[in-house]
């Protein structure tokens, strides 16, 4: 593994190529961005520039970070170039199998040896891509997220191949790059889509059951529990709310819509070893203390208003038909 990264390159320009090369070059990187000529290149890192100045002047950059992209983003004239001067290779061409294979096997063909090489897919197993990456235990994915200047989140996920010290180094970099990311395993869709999957299934089989409206759905999801989880994931909030209050529930849900809304299972042997959450001093995610308890009431209740508060400021976000007259 490289002993610090240092200079990144960026395979594909597009949507998502752009933005992760923004967020490195204004951190401090040295981004190299290639695309499939150095013209395509050379055009995503002016637009990358311009566009850069103008989230600045919007307050959604700090100020000096597009200074810093214009001074470190630099248009490479090949895959082969960019690959060659790296010591963190990001690919983010189409997503197909084909064209990432050929790209991540002319990239791991001119990178040094110690270069580590990820891939931004958003579907593909990183167990189906590691076969076109000479030295796979250096290769792995790093699924970011769109709008990838704004959203903190990143998925790193291993191969059967990956070198731990690859995982470590990865996460290293991504945190001083200002993300937060998360070592999940190797799953269809990875953890959030899987998640988020499950969320947008249920949503539409209420629509399909004349429940609710597409729009009530939108606007109970983000200010009830979507509203909460940006401050308080899903185990905290069964921990909060309390486990055998959830297993409760889950057992009324299986009676109505089948097995698909059985109590995990996990779920079920808490309750029954009394760890109830918050409440009972133990839970899901472990012990809570007199102390602990006042802190993550304090931090939730203070989070929650400010999130309201947010929303205020922020005014009703707009929505489809909103300039039909
Ligand atoms: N768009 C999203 O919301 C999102 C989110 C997370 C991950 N992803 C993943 O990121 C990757 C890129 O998606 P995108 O939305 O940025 O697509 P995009 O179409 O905007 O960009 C892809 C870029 O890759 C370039 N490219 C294609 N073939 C190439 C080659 N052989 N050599 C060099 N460059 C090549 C294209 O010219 C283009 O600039 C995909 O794997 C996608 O699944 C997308």
């Amino acid at each position: 593994m490289p002993r610090e990264v240092r200079t990144v390159a960026v395979l594909g320009s597009g949507y998502m190529g752009g933005g992760i090369a923004q967020v490195f070059a204004a951190a401090g990187f040295t981004v190299q961005l290639a695309d499939q000529s150095a013209e395509v290149a050379a055009a995503a890192r002016d637009r990358l520039v311009a566009q850069s100045r103008e989230f600045e002047a919007r307050e959604l950059f700090a100020s000096g970070a597009a200074d810093a992209v214009d001074r470190h983003l630099h248009a490479a004239d090949s895959v082969e170039e960019a690959a060659g001067q790296a010591d963190l290779i990001i690919e983010a061409v189409f997503e197909d199998v084909d064209v990432k294979s050929e790209v991540l096997e002319r990239a791991s063909a001119h990178a040094r040896p110690d270069t580590i090489i990820g891939t931004n897919t958003s579907t593909i197993s990183v167990n189906t891509l590691r076969s076109a990456v000479t030295a796979p235990e250096r290769f792995l994915t790093i699924h970011f997220f769109n709008p990838a200047p704004f959203v903190p989140g990143a998925e790193v996920v291993a191969s059967e191949d990956t070198d731990e010290a690859a995982v470590e180094a990865v996460v290293r970099v991504l945190e001083r790059a200002g993300k937060r990311p998360a070592v999940v395993g190797d799953t269809p869709g990875m953890v959030v889509n899987r998640i988020q999957y499950a969320m947008v299934s249920e949503a539409f089989r209420v629509v399909e059951e004349g429940v609710a409206s597409m729009e009530a759905i939108d606007t109970l999801v983000r200010n009830s529990f979507g509203f909460r989880l940006g401050l308080v994931g899903p185990f905290s909030m069964v921990d909060q709310a309390g486990v055998d209050v959830y297993a409760k529930c889950f057992g009324i849900l299986r009676d109505a819509f089948g097995d698909r809304m059985a109590p995990p299972a996990a779920l079920e042997s808490a309750v029954a070893e009394g760890a109830l959450g918050m409440k009972s001093g133990r839970g899901l995610l472990g012990e809570y203390d007199e102390d602990t308890r006042a802190a993550i009431q304090g931090y939730r209740d203070h989070a929650y208003v400010r999130m309201q508060g947010l929303q205020d400021d922020l005014g009703a976000p707009p929505s489809a038909g909103a300039t039909q007259h």
